[in-house]
């Protein structure tokens, strides 16, 4: 990430979470304040390419981003049932909106960012008329400087309470290097803790069309300001995720986020190729 300057990749992700609403029937992942976080009417975005992706990879990255919110948040509600989750931190938040729509009374939800995008989301959120509830924390910090876990604590983060972290579109950009800090700060939580993130397969993995795919888009973010960095093979994620004294539990690859999330709701959504995953860590039951 350049210092001075908020997301790109946040804003393209969030469009795209805005066009779902609009363009796509029915809607499975519903989010009344994707097109207001933005500023924009459904009228403003009809004109645009979104409605109909010219691409088969555009279109299967709209469904992609849908799946990984629906992920997440089914895997919040199930967590505050099961292992009374009480505290959601999104680290990466970007313009996620989970905190404006939070119906669980007894969850506190903190939103980290690299302070560039969060001024900015504080920004949207202003001249929006959207006002966060007390119970959302918003955390500036860039994960590169180490002082995440600080940063937390100052906030009021408990790191006794049950907690589910979520990094969602958030590590391809990070070095290998932040990202062990990161497990390492969430293993240093003691009471249960869980993690909820995508990841991608290295180029090497994919098939010979899918790296031309990956190239396009890594040339893309790359003139964006925010390079891809930081990929990893299941085994690996793995390995990374028991740092922090988790265990995979729940482990997607495109084809299991098509029937999950669209074929079971009669959605037309499909996301394609080999490389993505959806990954649920958590911390053995007591
Ligand atoms: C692709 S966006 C995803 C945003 C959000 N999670 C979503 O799904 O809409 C990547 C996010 O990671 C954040 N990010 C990237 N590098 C970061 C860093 N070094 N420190 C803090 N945040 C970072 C960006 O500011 C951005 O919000």
């Amino acid at each position: 990430m350049q210092a001075e300057v908020p997301s790109r990749t946040a804003y393209r992700v969030a469009l795209r979470r805005a066009a779902h609403q609009v363009f796509d029937d029915p809607v499975v992942f519903h989010d009344p304040y994707a097109l207001p976080i933005l500023g924009l009417t459904p009228g403003r975005l009809a004109g645009s390419d979104l409605r109909a992706p010219k691409r088969a990879s555009s279109a299967s990255l709209r469904a992609f981003l849908v799946a990984r919110s629906l992920f997440a948040e089914e895997s919040l509600a199930r967590l505050v049932q099961t292992r009374q989750v009480s505290q959601y931190v999104l680290l990466g938040a970007g313009l996620d909106t989970f905190a404006l729509r939070n119906s669980f009374p007894g969850v506190h939800v903190y939103e980290v960012d690299h302070p560039a995008t969060q001024h900015w989301k504080r920004r949207l959120l202003y001249d929006n008329g959207l006002r966060l509830p007390p119970n959302a924390t918003l955390i500036a910090t860039d994960f590169e400087a180490g002082e995440l876990a600080g940063s937390l604590r100052a906030a009021g983060c408990d790191p006794q309470q049950p907690t589910l972290f979520a990094m969602l579109g958030v590590l391809p950009y990070l070095t290998e290097a932040a990202f062990q800090q990161t497990l390492g700060m969430i293993g240093e939580f003691s009471g249960m803790r869980a993690l909820v993130m995508d990841y991608g397969l290295p180029r090497e993995a994919l098939p010979p069309e899918e790296q031309l795919d990956f190239q396009s888009l890594a040339d893309r973010v790359a003139q964006a300001g925010e390079p891809f960095r930081c990929f990893m093979t299941e085994r690996q994620a793995a390995q990374h995720v028991s740092a922090a004294g988790l265990k995979m539990c729940d482990e997607l690859s495109a084809a299991q986020m098509t029937a999950r999330f669209f074929a079971g709701r009669g959605s037309s959504l499909c996301v394609l190729g080999s490389g993505a995953r959806l990954a649920l860590a958590e911390s053995a039951a007591p």
